[in-house]
Parts: structure tokens; sequence; C-alpha cells
């Protein structure tokens, strides 16, 4: 049978497809014709978003759930719901009365178009202005009393939602987010293959990367006692297909991390991934601007201003206390050393004394704020780790506050240094520099919010570079990767034989927007005796970096190109492209916060016989949570 339009529906059915930007409401592809020879067709002619007072008049069939249903005496009015909207259907008395219908329900319902009159019209509904008058109603699936009513607008426990996710997943928000998230990652994938870009798919069970996260275990059956990685990222696999050759590569990339989650953090996450042959950090910037300028314009019709602003890591942590500073209001933090140095304020003259820093900022009509509400900011402010936050409501006679009275009189040259009016409230935080930054940074963030500062809809995307080659690991006191291993330094050389790993500068970048990081990457290191002395400079002996690395360092040493890349996490791009702060609403099935999958109760026993099969005992601490769980206890 060929595809052909829909008898008595004027040919609404579109037939083909491949435009995925199919306007809402209008189906693509379907080649079915309703009333076939048989007369009796259950399926759909229209989506229930689709009728309009062009079709008065015409016969069809709809298919979906029953959204709402209301008894006008005689005479019942469903509303009946499918991914695209929802159409009132009106019931006569002796069509209702031959079936049950219960909410959720799903139906097809035969009928007539009509006009609802002028009276009866909802501009607020894109098929307000008709209904359609059932001939024929036919339960295609009953319906078990729903946990919860699909409303826009949820107060239900998320456990709920997660648990029942299908009912969940049919509120309008999660369908526009779900089809807002697939457009997005389409556009992505067609800008990168007009780039130039190959998708290219690398292993889920491999060994492990090291991304800094803990590794998702699979034991091998056939290899008694060893056990796959599941990926934390395809890096070390885009290395290898660049020195394989394949110079242009990206993968929309499903990632695995055991770590602590949050609204930002999902313990697996999707990445889009990719990595380059014979460029330099322009190259891979210039591709990402072109790439996020057209998925941005076609999946949203937002024209984004590119190039992207550029700053240094070290300028970020001045100015904003943080890697990844929102740049969409001001209040940014002001170094106060030298005034504190000469203050009679004890804590800032030791600090200072000591090499710490005493930084401060401006809230603009901040002294308005009551001492409870500058109490409150201060408790914020110990979260991340200061000791205190000293205030004052500046004014040019020494203003009020527990700093006024170091101001001996005169808060003329505070001000001044602080850029504050009077009107306004200062505060500061003396400390190690990187408690400064943190609990000032993260101040700065809440009071952007707290006090209106932060724009609406702003895309202001912001490179950001030069970040540290390593830091302290604090856990063994010796150095870490800032970004990770392969990541190249700005001196090839490392500095030479008396390398000081603090003062080494790496060729890694991050993309932020609007505080949060959206992805990151650098040059990487393309030379085997570069890789190898980094490995050395992390600690990593001769021993465990052939055991570890050694097909990476053997591959760097068979021809490998210049390459860089880049990896920007989807799940946080479409959050904030949607105006989200939890990843959940763009993922069909989220984990919650301790990684369990509510709905398929993920993850669970297995029975002795598969633990056997992979060589695993389970250990008696484990045994007796398993029993405690099981009620056994
Ligand atoms: P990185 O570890 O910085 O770099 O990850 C890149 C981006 O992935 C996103 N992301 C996450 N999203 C949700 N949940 C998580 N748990 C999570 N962890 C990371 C972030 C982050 O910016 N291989 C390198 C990239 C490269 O060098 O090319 C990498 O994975 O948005
Ligand atoms: P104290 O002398 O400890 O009572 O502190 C006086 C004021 O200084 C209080 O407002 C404290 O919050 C503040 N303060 C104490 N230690 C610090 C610090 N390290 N940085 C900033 N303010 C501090």
């Amino acid at each position: 049978m060929s595809p052909r339009p829909a008898e008595g529906s004027g040919g609404e059915l579109a037939e083909e497809v491949g435009d995925s930007l199919a306007p809402e409401g209008t189906l693509r592809g379907v080649t079915h014709a309703p009333e076939e020879a048989s007369g009796a067709d259950w399926r759909r002619t229209h989506t229930c978003g689709e009728l309009c007072s062009e079709h008065v008049g015409t016969r069809v069939t709809l298919n979906g759930w029953v959204d709402s249903r209301r008894d006008h005496g005689g005479i019942y009015f469903l509303d009946l719901r499918d991914r695209y909207g929802v159409t009132q259907v009106v019931l006569r008395e002796e069509v209702a009365d031959t079936i049950k219908i219960g909410p959720e329900y799903v139906l097809s319902v035969r009928g007539e178009v009509a006009s609802r009159g002028e009276a009866n019209r909802n501009p607020g509904l894109p098929t307000g202005e008709i209904e359609l008058l059932a001939e024929h109603v036919e339960v295609l699936s009953a319906s078990e009393v729903p946990p919860f009513e699909v409303l826009d607008d949820l107060d239900t426990a998320i456990e709920t939602r997660l648990r029942h996710r299908y009912v969940d997943l049919r509120r309008a928000p999660l369908q526009r987010n779900i089809a807002h998230r697939s457009r997005f990652i389409n556009a992505m994938r067609r800008a990168f293959e007009d780039e130039g870009f190959l998708e290219i798919e690398t292993p889920i069970l491999t060994r492990a990367t090291p991304e800094g996260a803990r590794d998702y275990l699979v034991p091998s059956r056939v290899h008694a006692g060893n056990f796959y990685a599941l990926p934390q990222s395809p890096q070390i696999f885009k290395q290898i297909l660049m020195v394989a050759g394949f110079d242009r590569y990206f993968q929309v990339a499903r990632c695995f991390r055991d770590e602590d989650l949050r609204a930002d953090r999902q313990p697996e996450f999707t990445q889009l991934d990719m990595e380059m042959s014979f460029v330099e950090e322009e190259d891979v910037w210039a591709v990402w601007e072109r790439v996020l300028a057209r998925t941005f314009s076609e999946s949203m019709g937002v024209e984004l201003s590119v190039p992207f602003a550029r700053m240094r890591y070290a300028e970020a942590m001045e100015r904003f206390g943080t890697d990844k500073p929102d740049t969409r209001f001001g209040m940014e933090l002001v170094c106060a050393g030298e005034w504190a140095a000469t203050s009679s304020f004890r804590v800032f003259r030791d600090t200072v004394e000591s090499g710490g820093r005493v930084m401060g900022l401006t809230v603009p009509g901040g002294a308005e704020l009551s001492r409870k509400e500058i109490e409150a900011l201060e408790a914020h402010a110990k979260e991340y780790g200061a000791r205190g936050l000293a205030w004052w409501k500046p004014a040019a006679d020494g203003g009020a506050g527990p700093l006024a009275r170091f101001t001996e009189g005169d808060g003329a040259p505070l001000m001044e240094l602080l850029g504050a009016e009077e009107g306004d409230l200062c505060v500061f935080v003396a400390d190690r520099a990187a408690v400064v930054q943190r609990s000032l940074g993260e101040l700065r963030v809440h009071l952007g919010r707290a006090r209106g500062l932060v724009g609406e809809a702003s895309w202001d995307f912001l490179w950001v570079t030069h970040f540290p080659l390593f830091e302290p690991d604090e856990e063994s006191g010796g150095w870490t990767s800032s970004h990770h291993p392969f990541t190249a330094p700005q001196d090839w050389d490392l500095g030479g034989e008396e390398a000081d790993p603090a003062g080494l500068a790496s060729r890694s970048y991050d993309l932020v927007l609007n505080g949060w990081e959206l992805g990151s990457g650098s040059v990487r290191i393309h030379r085997s005796d570069v890789q190898q002395r980094v490995f050395e400079l992390l600690g990593i002996s001769a021993a465990d970096q052939e055991l570890k690395f050694g097909f990476l360092l053997e591959a760097l040493a068979h021809g490998a190109p210049p390459h860089a890349g880049f990896a920007v996490g989807l799940d946080r791009i479409v959050a904030l492209s949607l105006g989200l702060e939890n990843l959940r609403d763009t993922l069909p099935f989220p984990k919650t916060t301790s990684a369990a999958d509510l709905m398929c109760a993920a993850p669970s026993r297995v029975t002795d016989a598969q633990l056997k099969e992979v060589h695993i005992e389970l250990g008696a601490q484990a045994r007796s949570a398993c029993d405690a769980t099981d009620g056994n206890a």
C-alpha cells in the first residue's frame, strides 16, 4: 500500500519524513489511511493538537489518553491528550453509556469536527475553536487509577513521580523538554557533520580512564577476577582515533561516574565529545562557536553573539572567586589587602601578615539588610569555609557595623576602594586565598540571585583558559591534574628537571554559561616523552604507567598528530537552554541522588548463581546489608 492522504482530511497528514523541525501537532511519515476497506480503522487521522476551524465538518479519528472528564447531565465532555496537545471530545449519552471510561484510558474516538461557537471558544488552547462530536469510541487500553494527575504543575513527591515515570512523562512540560532535547542534540549533530566530523562510537566495556571520579565496574565472567570499567569519558579512545588518522571525531557519548550527586550531576550522563588533529586552542573554540550558534538558532531561534568572551583562570578567580563565573551581573570581588594590612582590625592584619588574603564585595542597596539577614549571609559564607564575615554599612563618616570602628571615622578611602556608596553593604572575608575566593564567590552568586541582579535569559558564554596544570592532592599530599593527565602544558619542557608543579600552566579551557561549567577540553600531549614526564610529576611509577597507560604511550610513540578537543555536558546545556537548574527534568529516566532508578528498582540484588558465574562472593558486610533490606535481619 502506498501512502496516501487521509480520506476527507484534506491531506493534513504530511507524508515526507526528514525535517525533524516539524511544527507541533503535525504527524509525519504516517503511511496508513483511515477507513480502509474494512471500514473501521481505529488508527488516528490527526493528532490531538492539530484540529482547528478549517477542519469543521470533516470526519476524523483521534487516539490519545483521557485527560479529564466532565458530566454536563446527559452530555459528557472529555479532553483527549497526546504529545501534540489536547482536543475536547463531546459524548452524547447514548455513546457514553456503551463504554466505561476512566482517567488515563487510551481511546480511539471517531466523529465529526464541529465548531464550538463563539461563546464556548477557548483561546488559550490551539484546538480551542473546535470539538469532536464522538460517533464511535473504542477503549484501546484501560488504566488503573493513576498515582497522580497528569498536570503541568505538580507538588507530588519526586520519588512518586520517578517510580511512575511513564505517567510523569505524559505531563506537557516534560514532553516539551524531551522533544527539545531531541531537537537540540540533532541540530548539534548536523552542525558537526557539516563541519566534516565523523561520528564514531567508542567502547562502553573498557578500562578505567582517569577523569577524577570513581569507576563503575563490571565483573568479567571469562576472565576470573578481572573487571571492565564503564567509561568516565571516551578520552583515551578519542586520542587514539587521532593517532589512527580520523582527524575530526565526535560522539554523543554516554559517560559513567560514581561520584556524589547533585542537581547538576547524574551518575550516567551524556557528552557531546569531540577531538581534532593538527589544531590549536583557537581552532577548537571556533568550531564550537559555530556549532553552538547554529544549534541555538535552529533549535531555539536564539542568535548567539560570537566569538564568545574569554578570560584567564587567574582573572576569573580574582574577580569572581570561581573558575565558572556568572558574568550576567557585576558585584565583583575586590582585594582589600593593602587597607587591611594597615588597619587596626587584628584578624585582617594578622591574615595579611601570615600570607593570607582579605577581600570584599559590595552589595548595592544592601544597607537595608537587617542584622539577622546579614547573619544568614555569614552562615552561608561559613558553609564554604569562611571563619567569619566582617560587614560594613559604608558612609564617609565611618558608617555602621562591626568594621565601622576600624575606619577611624573616615570611610572614604574604603568606599573608594570598594566602589561603595551610602546605602550599600560591604562584606569581607580574611583567610587563605582559596577560602576567601570560594566563600565570597559563592556568596556573590547567592546574593546575585536573592537580590534579582541576574538578568533574564541571556546567553553569556565564556571561555575560561590557562588553568593550572596541577593542583595539590590533599589525600596523597602530592599533585593531581586540574583537568586530566593528557592535557598539554603551556611549556612542553615542563620547566626542565627542576620543575615546580605548582607554577605550571596548562592548555586546558572550560566553557562557562551563567555560572555553570558546560564543558572542558584541552590541547593534548602528543609526545610520549612529555606524557611520561607528566605521569612522573603526578607520582605514577614507571610500572604503573606501563600497566595503566602502556597502550596509550605506545600509540603516542607511533606517529601521533598534534591534537586538541572538548566535551560539553549535553544534559547541562539542554537544561540551561530550557531555563532549568536540575538535570532531572531533561532526562526521561533520571536517577536519584543516591544513584537509584526508582522505576525499575536498580541497582538490585542478583542470584547467587549469577554471582558465582562472575566469580564474586559477597562479604559479610554486604550480606548483612542485603539481609537487612530483605527484612531478614
Ligand atoms: P569533564 O570531566 O570536564 O571533561 O566533563 C565534560 C563535561 O561533562 C559534564 N559532566 C557532567 N554532567 C552531568 N553529570 C555529571 N556527573 C557530569 N560530569 C561531567 C560537564 C563537564 O563540563 N574527557 C574530558 C573532556 C575533554 O578533555 O575533551 C572530560 O570528560 O558539563
Ligand atoms: P570577632 O572579633 O571574632 O567577634 O569578629 C568580629 C567580626 O569579624 C565578626 O563580624 C566576624 O564575623 C568577623 N570575622 C571574624 N573572623 C573573620 C575572618 N576570618 N574573615 C572575615 N571576617 C571575620
